[in-house]
C-alpha cells in the first residue's frame, strides 16, 4: 500500500493547472446510460474513482476507451441493469446509474452503497425520487431494485427535504425520459449538477431553471449521446490555494472557473491572503495569512463541506481560535486526530471543531481516513518540521491527479513510497 513520504517545512512557488472535476464527471459518465450510441466527455481527470465508473459501466456492457483526457462510452450494447456491490463498495458515486437504468432499461438493480469514514450516508432521497416518478422500489439482500410501473415512469413533484447533489442528480437523469413534468425543489445547484443539467439539454432533454434550486423537467422520448467537456475541479483548486496560507507561499493555480470558488476565496482573504483573480486562474499571495477563521459549511453557493479538512489545516497554524463547522456532514471529523499527531490543538464540540493555532506543527506518520482528509494531511506534513509518512493515501487517489507530482512541481518535497503489504 503506498504512502507519501512529506519533508517540511517548505514554501511552495510557481503555478499548477487544475484538472477535471471528479465530482462532475461521475453522474455525466453515467448519464451516458440514457441513450444508446457513443458519447464523448472532455477532460476527463483519470483518478481512481472515475477508473471505478468506467467499470460499472462495462459491468453493464458499455464500452469505455480513453484517449488522453477524452473518454469514448459506447452503450450501444448496454443491457446491463445489475451494479454489482464487489464495485459499488468501493464507489458510493456508483449509485448514479439508478436513476438511467431505471429510465432507460425499465428497471435497475444497485448495490445499497456502505457507509463511509465519517459515518451514515443515508439514500433515502434518491429512492424517493424514484418513487416519485412512478417507480416500485424495493431493498432485496442489500440491493435497491427499482422497477418502472407498467405504464413507465411518469413525472412527479419532488420537494428536498435536504438539498443532495447525488438524490438530485439521479431524479434529474430519470426525469428526463419520465412521461410528462417533473418539478424538483430545493434541488442541490452545485456546478457538478449545473453541468449535468446541460449536457442533458445539450442532448435533447428539456429542462428549465438550471443553476436555481427549482428544477423543471418536461420529459422526452429520448435524448441523444453526450458530448460535454467536464468543468474543472473546485475542489482541487480550492485545496491547492489553501497551500498558499498554510505554506506562507505565492502561487498560480490555473484552469479554473473563479466564480465556483467564491466562498472558499472568502475565507482565504479572511485569514489575510490576498489574490489576483482572472478569467481561468488566481494567484494567490499566502505569505501575511494568520487571522483566525470561522466557518461553516452550506451547500453551493456557501462554503463547501468538501473544502473543510484542508481548511482545518489552515486553522492549525494561524493565530487566536478558528471554529470549523460542518452542517453538512456532522461527524467529518476523522482527520482531526491526525492532525493532532502533527501537534495541532483542536477540540471537537458536536459538529464544530475549535483549533487554537499554534506555532508550529512537527511531522510524524499519519493515517489518512478519506479524501479530503488525505488532502488536508499532506498540507499539515508540507508545513510540519521533519518528516511526515502518510499512509492508505490510495483514498487520495480517487480524487487528485498525481497531487504529488504537482505539489513536487511547486517545490514541495513530498514521494510515493511502497508501504509494507497490508497487514
Ligand atoms: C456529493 O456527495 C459529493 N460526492 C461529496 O463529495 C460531497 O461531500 C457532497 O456531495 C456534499 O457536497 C460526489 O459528488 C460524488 P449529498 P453526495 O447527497 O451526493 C444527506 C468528495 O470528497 N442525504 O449532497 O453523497 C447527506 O447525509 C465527496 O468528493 C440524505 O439525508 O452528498 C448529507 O447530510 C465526499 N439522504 C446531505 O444530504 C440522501 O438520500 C448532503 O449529501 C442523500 C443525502
Amino acid at each position: 500500500m503506498d504512502r507519501f513520504l512529506i519533508h517540511g517545512p517548505c514554501t511552495l512557488s510557481g503555478s499548477v493547472r487544475v484538472s477535471g472535476a471528479k465530482n462532475a464527471v461521475l453522474p455525466l459518465m453515467a448519464a451516458t446510460l440514457l441513450s444508446r450510441g457513443v458519447s464523448r466527455i472532455h477532460n476527463v481527470p483519470d483518478l481512481r474513482d472515475t477508473r471505478t465508473m468506467a467499470k460499472v459501466l462495462e459491468t453493464l456492457g458499455a464500452e469505455v476507451h480513453r484517449e488522453g483526457s477524452t473518454l469514448t462510452i459506447d452503450t450501444t450494447a448496454a443491457d446491463g441493469v445489475d451494479a454489482p456491490y464487489e464495485l459499488v463498495k468501493t464507489m458510493r458515486a456508483s449509485i448514479y446509474v439508478l436513476g438511467p437504468l431505471l429510465a432507460a432499461k425499465g428497471k435497475a438493480r444497485v448495490s445499497l452503497p456502505g457507509g463511509c469514514a465519517w459515518g451514515p450516508r443515508p439514500v433515502d432521497l434518491h429512492l424517493k425520487g424514484m418513487e416519485t416518478l412512478g417507480a416500485v422500489v424495493e431493498l432485496e439482500g442489500g440491493y435497491i431494485v427499482a422497477r418502472q410501473p407498467s405504464g413507465g415512469l411518469t413525472g412527479g413533484d419532488m420537494d428536498f427535504e435536504t438539498s443532495s447533489v447525488g438524490a438530485t442528480a439521479n431524479l434529474l437523469m430519470a426525469a428526463v425520459l419520465a412521461r410528462g413534468t417533473s418539478v424538483l425543489e430545493n434541488a442541490a445547484r452545485e456546478p457538478e449538477v449545473t453541468q449535468l443539467a446541460e449536457a442533458l439539454v445539450d442532448a435533447g432533454a428539456k429542462i428549465e431553471g438550471i443553476g436555481t434550486t427549482t428544477l423543471t423537467v418536461e420529459g422526452v422520448e429520448e435524448i441523444r449521446p453526450l458530448e460535454v467537456t467536464v468543468i474543472p475541479d473546485r475542489i482541487e483548486a480550492g485545496t491547492f490555494l489553501t497551500a498558499a496560507p498554510i505554506l506562507h507561499s505565492k502561487l498560480k493555480v490555473e484552469g479554473l472557473r473563479p466564480d465556483h470558488l467564491g466562498a472558499t476565496l472568502e475565507v482565504l482573504e479572511a485569514c489575510g491572503c490576498s489574490f489576483q483573480v482572472g478569467e481561468d486562474f488566481v494567484e494567490i499571495d499566502g505569505s501575511a495569512a494568520s487571522a483566525p477563521v470561522n466557518v461553516v459549511t452550506r451547500p453551493y453557493p456557501g462554503f463547501a463541506t468538501d473544502m473543510q479538512a484542508q481548511t482545518m489545516a489552515v486553522a492549525t497554524l494561524l493565530d487566536g481560535i478558528s471554529v470549523i463547522t460542518d452542517t453538512i456532514y456532522p461527524d467529518r471529523f476523522t482527520h482531526v486526530a491526525e492532525l493532532r499527531r502533527l501537534g495541532a490543538q483542536i477540540r471537537l464540540d458536536g459538529n464544530s471543531a475549535v483549533v487554537t493555532g499554534v506555532e508550529r506543527l512537527s511531522g510524524a506518520p499519519v493515517m489518512a481516513t478519506d479524501l479530503r482528509a488525505s488532502a488536508a494531511l499532506i498540507l499539515a506534513g508540507l508545513a510540519a518540521h521533519g518528516e511526515t509518512l502518510v499512509d492508505r493515501i490510495y483514498h487520495i487517489d480517487r480524487g487528485y491527479e498525481q497531487i504529488e507530482r504537482k505539489l513536487a512541481a511547486l517545490g514541495a518535497r513530498i514521494e510515493r513510497v511502497e508501504g509494507p503489504p497490508t497487514p
